[in-house]
């Protein structure tokens, strides 16, 4: 099968699933039950995988096969067909779904078998920008004000036209700190930083210019496979936080200490699907009315170069 038509039939798959999840936990926003919620969308996810025509192993899900009962590290999917590698988080932002808190959704990456970095479950240091800028303007090692400065002379705007995002954490408080002192804006975000990278990618609309800081490894190759389709720039560095977390990363052949770059979390074609449960500053989030549920989902895909924004209407009870 061509390259194209494989990015074709990936993005199908990729949509469907992320949408159904949605549907799926948008029933649970808003009462606090925020395991309730993911676990919809695991059953959903899941079940959409079961019946598609590929030989999908997950390489990022919601932990070992010994935590998760289902879409875990090394599960197998698909009717059969072609190798494929499947990233999920069922549900993005599990306390912002069961607070009713914008921005919650469900997202996936696929790639033909060995595409996508097979990540532990625990801390990574990110970095990112969207497309446009010239190759090796950012650099994790050096201080996030020089990172924006260096955004800024590129963009041809002073530094206080910079939006920086970032989870709102204690363990930020010095970068914060020191964007403030340069005048930077800042955006703090309270969950959901594949949302925080993947806004860099449509700076205008989204309003934020560059991605900082700590949060899920998982989340963060999702989050590369998006830059990957929009054509940004991501590094990153796992942050394992004690000597057993550091024995996990080399024991799934992992170097705790390299700086990761594109080429290393999605090194070849990928898809990238996510679609909106609760309202947010890119999807509307799932709405019930008259027995539909209708769904705000992004499919984009380095195969045919498509990135599709759709609102998808299902039959619902
Ligand atoms: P969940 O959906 O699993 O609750 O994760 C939300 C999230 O904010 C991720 O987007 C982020 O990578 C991670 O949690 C940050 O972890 P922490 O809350 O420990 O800072």
């Amino acid at each position: 099968m061509s390259d194209y038509n494989t990015g074709l039939i990936l993005s199908q798959i990729a949509q469907h699933a992320t949408e159904v999840a949605a549907i799926a936990s948008a029933k649970l926003t808003g009462f606090g039950r925020k395991n309730d919620a993911d676990q919809a969308a695991v059953d959903a996810m899941r079940r959409s995988f079961q019946t598609a025509p590929f030989s999908g192993k997950v390489v990022i899900g919601e932990g070992e096969i010994d935590e998760a009962p289902m879409l875990y590290i090394g599960e197998e999917l698909g009717a059969g067909g072609p190798k494929v590698d499947i990233a999920v988080d069922p549900l993005e932002g599990t306390k912002l779904c069961a607070n009713d808190a914008p921005n919650a959704m469900t997202v996936v990456a696929l790639a033909p078998a060995g595409g996508l970095l097979h990540a532990p479950d625990m801390y990574m240091d990110k970095l990112a920008i969207g497309p446009g800028y010239p190759a090796g303007l950012i650099d994790l090692d050096v201080s996030p004000a020089e990172n924006v400065q260096r955004l800024a002379k590129a963009k041809g705007v002073p530094v206080s036209a910079i939006r920086a995002c970032l989870l709102d954490r204690d363990r930020h408080k010095h970068i914060i700190e020191e964007l403030r002192s340069i005048g930077a804006g800042i955006r703090l975000i309270p969950d959901g930083d594949v949302a925080g990278v993947f806004w860099t990618t449509e700076a205008a609309r989204s309003g934020v210019d560059i991605y900082f800081g700590s949060g899920g490894a998982p989340e963060g190759v999702l989050a590369a496979a998006a830059i990957r389709c929009a054509g940004g720039q991501m590094q990153a560095r796992l942050k394992p936080e004690n000597e057993q977390e550091e024995q996990r990363a080399r024991a799934m052949g992992r170097d705790v200490h390299k700086k990761l770059t594109l080429d290393d979390m999605a090194p070849g074609h990928v898809v990238f699907a996510a679609s909106g449960v609760t309202h947010g500053s890119m999807f509307e989030g799932v709405q019930f009315e008259n027995g539909t549920a209708h769904v705000d989902t992004l499919v984009w895909d380095t195969f045919t170069g498509r990135r599709s924004r759709v609102r998808s209407v299902y039959p619902h009870k």
